[in-house]
């Protein structure tokens, strides 16, 4: 069976994430996870992001993390966008938005050979 909605259940290696229609997919700490794919700051997409040594998930633009039990970003974007010495706050407001506003949380089923998201 090929379709966005599923995959096989042996597709979640430790440390990568994948896409199951609107929801980013991984395994952290052993135990799988779904949540909603876009990134609270530029709403990159998550299925493209990994897993850090921590079980957080990271964004592949800018680095946010999230808690995936939650969906609570936990830091804020990196690299340039902290904008030193113009806008020392920006990572601030992008993280306590994050922290406000979090990923949906889904469940992730296993059955048939293939894993889904409820
Ligand atoms: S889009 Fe995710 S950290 Fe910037």
């Amino acid at each position: 069976m090929s379709d966005d909605q599923s995959l096989p259940d042996d597709a979640l290696e430790p440390g990568t994430v994948r896409r199951v229609g609107p929801w980013a997919v991984g395994s952290s700490g052993g135990e799988d996870f779904a949540v909603s794919r876009r990134c609270r700051h530029q709403l990159a997409d998550l299925s493209k992001g990994s897993v850090d040594a921590d079980g957080c998930l990271v964004c592949p633009w800018h680095g946010s993390r999230y808690d995936v039990r939650t969906g609570r970003m936990v830091s804020g974007p990196k690299g340039f966008l902290a904008y030193r010495g113009r806008s020392p706050g920006y990572t601030q407001i992008v993280l306590a938005y994050g922290r406000y506003l979090r990923l949906r949380v889904g469940r992730v089923v296993r059955g048939g050979g293939r894993l889904r998201v409820e």
